[in-house]
């Protein structure tokens, strides 16, 4: 872990001295002018753009050679090559800054990675409208990010891969302190979203519930925090029904993960839930072969409450408790599984007849809400899951569904998400939602039909938070197959991890009005 800490560092070292790779400036585009950039680059930006080859747009891109820069300002750099990266045109609001900063660390790993580069300079913008430390924290999430790949599982090297680069450089006009400020966290919040990915790139057959089980206690040995794993038996004794029946028909058992960070005992409770099911086949309601294999993502709310557990640890903020639960099992169908038609109890005493079985995320966070709040009286708790493929109808892969009882929750959520570049989208609770889940032999079942999917889901988690302020992140969206983005590789994105991150850092205890039903 320490060594992945140095992927970025604060360079001091003079531009011309680096003799690394990459040397990479940033520029802005204009209306009907040249792009703005450093005012030794502009012998070269200008016939760039005068061309039409380089205009400064957010892929923009050109590469240049030191060697042939010869009556430039820029003559005598001792790096192999030089870039200019274009940030398209400026932005007037700090969150969008921000965004265009990650973007542009995105495509920035990507293109050195393409030129196989394993030093790279990247100096730092001179943007106005946001501070020295936010712009550093952003780009430095946007090189973390876009460096990413999982290679673990390939034997044979190609030669013409593109490789990941092993260190970034950061340099600019802005003092090392502020710089370094804004790096830490920045390395923190993108580290962790990695490492998100990481648990969900790997399959099925390696990231069991016991592996979240390890992870939770490596953690809790390396920072500040508590690790309790609450296997079979001990469920047995709760009662936990929703967990033991989703796990009957799997041969690996069901674990729950606790993972608790404590500040004081004065400050609020923040209790964060993740859905960790390692695969999903449905269960005996078996879903279509046909993109199967895409369900050992189901376990992406786990993860990245799991990663958010180490940012935690790692910063130990001073204003908040946070614990993290992840029910981990597979839903699958062996000769005991769970069967439509089977009515169980949940943590609690309600009872659920469940009319599918695929509808499983539901049936083990019921439990973890449930004793969560039993046990831990939080002051909020957040649900991350990926519940549900209506929510794909709903907002594609663009937005993560936000539903809540809470709104202020529901603001610091939207607030925290704009921030992190991890957008969301609210839709509603209510009444006439809560009643398509009404069954005539249980206290309800756990599908409500077709209409709003994402909505009657949510609506049956309801049931098991009671009056605390609750949101729930239905992530089935954006988990993987997120939005193109240049710092957003193919395949899981670890979604949630710098929201939360950013919800953490930024916490404001709720008021009596924020506590509304
Ligand atoms: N894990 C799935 C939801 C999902 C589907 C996530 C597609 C990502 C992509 C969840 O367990 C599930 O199967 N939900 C069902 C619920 C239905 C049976 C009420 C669904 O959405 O089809
Ligand atoms: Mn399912
Ligand atoms: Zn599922």
């Amino acid at each position: 872990m320490a060594k992945k800490q140095e992927l970025v560092r604060i360079s001091r070292e003079k531009i011309g001295d680096f003799s690394g790779d990459l040397v990479v400036f940033c520029a802005l585009a204009r209306e009907k002018k040249a792009p703005l950039c450093d005012s030794r680059l502009k012998k070269i930006v200008y016939p760039a753009w005068k061309s039409g080859d380089f205009k400064g747009g957010e892929k923009d891109f050109l590469l240049l050679y030191p060697a042939l820069l010869g009556k430039s300002g820029l003559a005598g750099l001792a790096a192999n090559r030089l870039a200019v990266i274009g940030l398209g045109r400026e932005k007037d609001d700090s969150d969008g800054i921000r965004e265009q900063l990650r973007l542009a660390g995105g495509s920035i790993a990507g293109r050195a990675r393409a030129c196989k580069a394993e030093q790279v300079l990247v100096v730092l913008p001179d943007i106005g409208g946001l501070s020295t430390s936010a712009k550093t924290k952003a780009l430095a999430e946007g090189l973390v990010l876009g460096n990413y790949s999982f290679a673990k599982y390939k034997t044979s090297q190609d030669e013409d891969q593109a490789r990941p680069v092993r260190t970034f450089f950061l340099t600019g006009n802005g003092s090392a302190a502020a710089m370094r400020r804004g790096l830490r966290p920045g390395l923190h919040g993108a580290l962790a979203a990695c490492r998100a990915r990481d648990m969900a790139n790997e399959p099925g057959n390696v990231w069991t519930p016991e592996k979240f089980a390890q992870f939770g206690r490596k953690l809790a040995r390396k920072y500040p925090l508590t690790c309790r794993v609450i296997g079979k038996a001990t469920m047995e004794k709760l009662g936990m029904g929703g967990i033991l029946a989703v796990n009957q028909g799997s041969d690996k058992p069901a674990k729950l993960v606790v993972l608790e960070y404590r500040s004081g005992k004065k400050n609020p409770t923040l209790l964060l839930v993740g859905k960790g099911l390692t695969f999903d086949s449905g269960g005996i309601s078996l879903k279509p072969a046909a993109g199967m294999e895409d369900m050992k993502y189901d376990m992406c709310g786990g993860a990245a409450v799991m990663a958010l557990m180490e940012v935690v640890g790692q910063e130990q903020p001073g204003h908040i408790n946070v614990i993290a639960l992840v029910p981990a099992t597979e839903n699958m169908g062996g000769a005991s599984a769970l069967k439509p038609g089977d009515i169980i109890t949940h943590f609690g005493g309600k009872t659920s007849e469940v009319v599918n079985t695929d509808a499983e995320g539901r049936l083990i966070l019921a439990d973890a809400l449930a004793w969560g709040i039993d046990t831990y009286s939080p002051d909020a708790v957040i649900d991350l899951a990926t519940l549900t493929g209506a929510v794909i109808i709903g907002l594609g892969h663009h937005r993560t569904g936000l539903l809540g009882t809470s709104d202020g929750l529901v603001q610091q959520v939207l607030r925290a998400g704009e921030k992190a570049g991890e957008p969301f989208w609210r839709l509603p609770l209510g009444r006439e939602y809560s009643k398509q889940l009404e069954s005539k032999v249980a206290d309800l079942k756990n599908v409500g039909g077709r209409p709003a999917g994402t909505i009657t889901a949510a609506a049956y988690l309801q049931e098991f938070v009671g009056e605390t302020p609750w949101t729930h992140w239905d992530i089935a969206g954006t988990a993987w197959n997120y939005t193109e983005k240049s710092y957003v590789p193919k395949g899981p994105s670890g979604i949630g991890v710098r929201s939360l991150a950013a919800l953490v850092r930024d916490w404001k205890p709720l008021t009596k009005s924020g506590k509304q039903k």
